[in-house]
């Protein structure tokens, strides 16, 4: 499958929104990416439903909201009602976490599960047959801009092994320190879903970064010759 790219907006400029989200529209970018957090699950603070649904408004590309929330089951329906198209939670802050994902596909939207780095792979084993996407963050959430951890290799090949031994049709995202430089070989190690944020918003020229993530697939190929 062609692997997707997802910016997120956390380094986006939020006094300029409207330009940023319009930009993203001509690019070719696949999904909006869009980071909530609480402040308690993770240290900051974002935006929540009225934001989303601002978005909403000027885009017809899917919305990806990752929720960095504790007790996200508080939410589901809201979350729907402001726009979001596939919704992730965190193993690490939902104790039912099958209940949750089954509140989601019942409010039409695909449901996500996301793994801080100290989180293994085989969590996901009963559960991986119920979600969409698993998302395996690269860093620690709640700050963009950070350092990729090496690791994440490592947790996508468990993860690819595991989706297929069970047959799931999940995605495997990966979140955080993503470049033009690591995206071949998260690509190679399995990924489905790139998620960029400081590298795209850092960028003098962010759709050509963008164009660049989803060439990555063919660069790698071109540096393995
Ligand atoms: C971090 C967020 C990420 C973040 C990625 O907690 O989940 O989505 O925006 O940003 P970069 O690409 O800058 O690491
Ligand atoms: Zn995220």
């Amino acid at each position: 499958m062609k692997h997707l790219v997802a910016p997120s907006i956390l380094s986006a400029d939020f006094l300029n929104l409207k330009k940023e989200i319009e930009m993203l529209n001509k690019s070719e970018a696949d999904w909006f990416h869009l980071d909530v957090m609480d402040g308690v699950f993770v240290p900051n603070i974002t935006f929540g439903f009225s934001i989303i649904g601002q978005i909403k408004k000027i885009t017809v590309k899917p919305l990806d909201v990752h929720l960095m929330i504790i007790q996200p089951e508080r939410h589901i329906e809201e979350f729907q009602k402001a726009g979001a198209d596939i919704l992730t939670i965190h193993y690490e802050a939902c104790k039912h976490l099958h209940r949750t994902i089954q509140i989601i596909h019942s409010c039409n939207m695909k449901a996500g599960v996301s793994l801080n780095p100290h989180t293994p792979v085989h969590l996901l084993e009963n559960i991986i047959n119920d979600i969409d996407v698993a998302l395996i963050m690269s860093v620690n959430p709640g700050y963009g801009g950070q350092k990729f951890i090496e690791n994440t290799y490592n947790k996508i090949i468990q993860l690819k092994k595991l989706i297929k031994q069970k047959k799931s049709h999940a995605l495997i995202e990966v979140d955080g320190g993503v470049n033009i430089s690591n995206a071949p070989k998260l690509i190679k190690a399995g990924a489905d879903i790139l998620v960029a944020g400081n590298s795209v918003f850092s960028s003098k020229d962010p759709m050509t970064e963008i164009h660049k993530l989803i060439l990555s697939r063919m660069q790698y190929k071109f540096r393995n010759q």
